[in-house]
């Protein structure tokens, strides 16, 4: 079965789902995108993704290309169009197509919209949350603005390779003060060895993830106590458990930082917990 795209007002299939070679998407990266989890069929939290879309087009000052629900009519149907029971639906919009020129366009263009799905292995990520994962860390070379859900990924794009590179999963970023950001793609957490989770608030050098947040409820719910707080490589190493999330991993634990081998080498209790919980506390549309 080909796979089906939805480009700027129809659904195509993937070979011919093309855009303008002057999408200030693709001369400037000049736009924003959401992932959303797709489980049985249904898109995870969709309302939460909305709000950050939102607030992420708001930033840069692009306009929204149609109402919310119109949006949200286009993704569950690219879902549906590719048969995706498990997966993520990807959603990316643009400035729009003008004449390279770095400032905004002067004339009023409209915002490009892209969607496409695709299926994820259940099984190939549950064997890899049960294994655990390990990840590097490394400096955190990014714009300031990375509150901002935007497409300019370069600085991820070559964390996530380097990551690769050293047989790890993911990257830690760490800022000037020595200090964990968050993952290349996906948010950064610790659990203490009384039990805290610890995760980096949100007021500055991280992405506000949606699972992050949807995990304050879980914690709440389960009686885990929370700390919003930077932590260091250091804590982190010595840590009774790591984990990060984000919408396609979910709950991922970490079993080892750089060299060093968290708690047992194991997913712990704490994670895979939360991992397992997770759902309860999910909006599914
Ligand atoms: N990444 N931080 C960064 C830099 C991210 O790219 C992501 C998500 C997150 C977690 O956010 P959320 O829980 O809303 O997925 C944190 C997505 C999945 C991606 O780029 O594919």
């Amino acid at each position: 079965m080909s796979r089906i795209a939805y480009v700027n007002g129809s659904y195509r299939n993937m070979r011919d789902a093309c855009v303008n070679v002057e999408d200030r998407g693709y001369q400037f990266s000049d736009g924003v995108y959401e992932v959303c989890e797709i489980r049985d069929g249904r898109l995870v939290d969709m309302p939460r993704h909305m709000t950050r879309l939102q607030r992420s087009l708001s930033e840069l000052r692009i306009a929204m290309p149609m109402p919310l629900q119109s949006l949200s009519v286009v993704m569950h149907e690219v879902v549906r169009r590719n048969r995706v029971t498990y997966g993520i639906v990807y959603l990316q919009i643009t400035r729009g197509v003008a004449r390279r020129d770095h400032g905004f366009p002067t004339k009023p263009v409209s915002p490009s919209v892209v969607v496409t799905a695709r299926s994820l292995s259940s099984s190939k990520n549950e064997a890899t949350a049960a294994a655990g994962i390990r990840v590097v860390t490394m400096p955190d070379n990014r714009w300031p603005r990375v509150d901002i859900k935007s497409v300019s990924l370069l600085p991820n794009v070559l964390a996530k390779q380097a990551a690769r590179e050293q047989g790890a999963y993911e990257a830690w970023y760490v800022d000037g003060d020595g200090c964990v950001t968050e993952g290349a793609s996906s948010n950064a957490w610790i659990v203490t060895t009384d039990g805290r989770a610890v995760t980096r608030p949100t007021n500055g050098g991280i992405l506000a993830g949606i699972t992050r947040s949807v995990l304050f409820d879980v914690l709440a719910e389960l009686q885990i106590k929370l700390e919003e707080r930077p932590f260091t490589p250091a804590e982190a190493k010595a840590a009774a458990e790591a984990f990060v999330t984000s919408a396609s991993q979910i709950v991922m634990p970490v079993v080892a930082i750089d060299d060093a081998t968290i708690g047992n080498g194991a997913p712990g209790p704490v994670s895979r917990r939360l991992r397992e919980q997770f759902h309860r506390f999910s909006v599914f549309s």
